[in-house]
């Protein structure tokens, strides 16, 4: 075919209100930052009220607009308290980032029914709450994005991972029920599967991949900027981002 084509227009995130959950540090970090200085306004969210503020105060120096709304993502209520805040402030609602989450690793054996709770609870429980809560306002205006970032670990399976495999793979699942559900509602649902990534995550976590060979949390952050930013008429359902040398 010879004809010329016309360039399809990217999606702005300027002017766009954005929630990012475990917004604090790691991966919600830059990404709150990646997206405030296209121009987004964005609502950060995590428990740690002092270290979510010092994010905030970090991304106002720098002209951004950003609010902190101190929230447990595993809690009914407070997820409600995240999406009331952020309408009462901006009245919009247009991208939810769902990305708190957390690992505690041991063998199943071993593994205290707590620790079991805490891992399903914040990377998958969550993940249900903030989508539930935002999705009213994503009907209501016809529009609406959702962006969970999972891990390779939820197609991949670790050693001593069984509690965090679950949840991820289990919100795999719930993301791609979820994508088919709201797509005639022009609501796009993503999943980004990132390989290892350098941030705090690993702090407690004596058996970590090399440092050297992991990601950037700036590399998750532009994934979900180009995501932000495809045009319309297209949906990417799931994405995988590894390292050059393929490390997960
Ligand atoms: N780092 C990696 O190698 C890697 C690779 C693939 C995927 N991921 C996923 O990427 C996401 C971010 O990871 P990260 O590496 O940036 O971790 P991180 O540095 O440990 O940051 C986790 C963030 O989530 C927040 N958080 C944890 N539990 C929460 C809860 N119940 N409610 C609200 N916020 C909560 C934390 O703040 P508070 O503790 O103050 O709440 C913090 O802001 C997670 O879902 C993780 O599973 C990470």
């Amino acid at each position: 075919m010879s004809e010329k084509r016309e360039k399809l227009p990217l999606n702005k995130v300027d002017g766009k209100v954005v929630i990012i959950t475990g917004a604090s540090k790691g991966i919600g970090k830059a990404i709150a930052t990646t997206l405030g200085e296209a121009g987004a306004t964005v609502v950060l969210a995590a428990r740690t009220q002092n270290t979510l503020d010092k994010v905030v105060n970090e991304l106002t120096d720098k002209g951004v607009k950003a609010l902190s709304v101190p929230t447990d993502v595993t809690d009914t209520k407070s997820v409600e308290s995240l999406i009331q805040k952020t309408l009462d402030s901006y009245h919009k609602l247009d991208i939810l980032v769902n990305n708190a989450g957390s690992g505690v690793f041991g063998n199943v054996v071993d593994f205290p029914v707590s620790d079991w709770d805490s891992v399903i609870n914040s990377n998958l429980k969550g993940l249900y709450l903030c989508t539930k809560s935002a999705l009213p306002t994503f009907v209501s205006q016809g529009d609406g994005q959702i962006i969970n970032v999972l891990s390779i670990a939820a197609k991949v399976t670790f050693q001593a991972s069984a509690a965090y495999c679950a949840a991820k793979a289990g919100a795999l699942a719930f993301t791609k029920v979820l994508s088919a559900e709201v797509r005639q509602q022009n609501i796009r649902v993503t999943a980004i599967l990132p390989g290892s990534v350098e941030t705090p995550f690993w702090e407690d976590i004596p058996q970590h991949p090399d440092f050297d060979k992991m990601l950037q949390p700036e590399h998750i952050a532009e994934t979900v900027l180009s995501i932000c930013q495809q045009p319309r008429g297209m949906v990417t359902e799931e994405i995988t981002v590894t390292p050059p040398l393929g490390i997960l």
